[in-house]
């Protein structure tokens, strides 16, 4: 039984396997593609910053955890990491533009390298109310780094210092990202039939 269950979580199902099983969600970008580009990204970054001026990694909750966790896996320097929490949206896929935190750091980030962790940059809105709030506590440096960005949808300049993927302006569901708290589990980056990103 034990054996089991460990062999099953230790093997990759197939993207096939779960589109299956979610036969709403059409795949935008697949999980080895998506491993591929989190792998590189890691490196990258862990390259820019070397082992002596490592960055604290803030996740944005709930979205950027799965994220986080495959990148910094992929980041061979000593890394540490915090979360927020910030609400743009409710249950909802439109923008409410009411931006709230809803759980700040645990950690002071003076003096510290800071980079933020998100998991898609959409109007822009919540990521320029985390960069103007965490600049006020007076960083070493406070960079950005985010999965996916929607450059068609962005209302606020956000500059981006490394992106996984431009994607269109559709909503899309998956790898840390929901729908109703829905989705985050599939291992890849999916299209949500039906689902207006917002009423134009
Ligand atoms: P922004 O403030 O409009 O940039 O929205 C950013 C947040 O909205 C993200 O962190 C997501 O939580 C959510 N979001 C935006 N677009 C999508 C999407 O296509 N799927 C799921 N969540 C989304
Ligand atoms: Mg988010």
């Amino acid at each position: 039984m034990e054996t089991a269950l460990i062999a099953c979580h230790a093997e990759q199902m197939d993207d096939a396997l779960w589109q299956a099983r979610f036969p709403e969600v059409q795949v935008l970008i697949d999980s080895a593609t998506l491993q591929a580009r989190v792998r590189e990204l890691g490196e990258q970054i862990a390259r820019d910053y070397g082992a002596d001026n490592p960055p604290l990694l803030v996740g944005v909750l709930k979205g950027s955890l799965v994220f986080l966790a495959d990148l910094m896996r992929c980041m061979p320097i000593p890394i540490s990491y915090d979360f927020v929490a910030i609400s743009s949206y409710g249950v909802e896929t439109r923008t409410s533009g009411v931006v709230r935190l809803l759980k700040d750091l645990d950690t002071s980030i003076a003096g510290r390298h800071v980079l933020v962790v998100e998991d898609i940059l959409d109007t822009g809105l919540t990521l320029s109310y985390l960069m103007e709030l965490l600049r006020t506590r007076n960083p070493a440096s406070l960079k950005v780094c985010t999965l996916l960005r929607k450059p068609s949808r962005q209302k606020v300049a956000v500059p981006v210092d490394y992106c996984g993927f431009d994607i269109p302006d559709q909503f899309v569901v998956g790898y840390g990202l929901d729908y109703a708290e829905r989705y985050r589990n599939l291992p890849f980056i999916g299209i949500l039939a039906g689902i207006e990103s917002e009423v134009k």
